[in-house]
């Protein structure tokens, strides 16, 4: 079983989209049974909160199904986990300076868009204080970074399906 975590801010937005388009690939690829996905977010802010309601507009838009409540990261999603995702630079430190604290030192935490050479170091832009346009934008985004990560995790662990 491959264990996969997306983490962005809040756990509204970016990473519970990106659970459910990643998700989605999986059972279209019928890989349902090698992967395990979830999300959180390196804040408090909106714990047990569904998705935000632009987030939900948006998965829905894309026929994708969505059943998260919003949960903080802690320490045992660093045992638990296999890739950590983040989405920006921000969720990448935090990350980084809590796997120290709780003895994962050696953890490598990845950034959402360095799955894709061109995109490398670019962030998910947080659509939160934004438009609905920001939902469509991280998206695409995601959906392209993802297809590629996809590819990558496929090849790494020899997955033939
Ligand atoms: P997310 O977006 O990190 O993609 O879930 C945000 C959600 C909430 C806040 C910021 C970003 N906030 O400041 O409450």
């Amino acid at each position: 079983m491959i264990r996969v975590l997306f983490v962005c801010l809040g756990n509204i937005c970016r990473s519970p989209l990106a659970e459910a388009i990643f998700t989605q690939k999986v059972k279209t690829a019928n890989m349902q049974t090698r992967f395990k996905t979830d999300s959180a977010g390196t804040s408090d802010f909106h714990i047990g909160e569904l998705p935000d309601d632009r987030t939900i507009k948006c998965a829905t838009k894309y026929s994708l199904p969505l059943k998260h409540r919003a949960r903080q990261v802690n320490r045992t999603d660093f045992r638990d986990f296999d890739y950590i995702i983040a989405m920006d630079e921000n969720n990448l430190r935090t990350l980084n300076n809590l796997k120290v604290r709780y003895g994962f030192a050696d953890k490598e935490i990845h950034l959402m868009r360095d799955f894709i050479a061109e995109t490398m170091g670019m962030p998910v832009p947080d659509p939160y204080y934004g438009g609905e346009e920001g939902f469509e934008e991280i998206y695409h985004i995601l959906d392209e970074a993802l297809e590629s990560f996809l590819t990558q995790v496929k090849s790494t662990h020899q997955i033939y399906v």
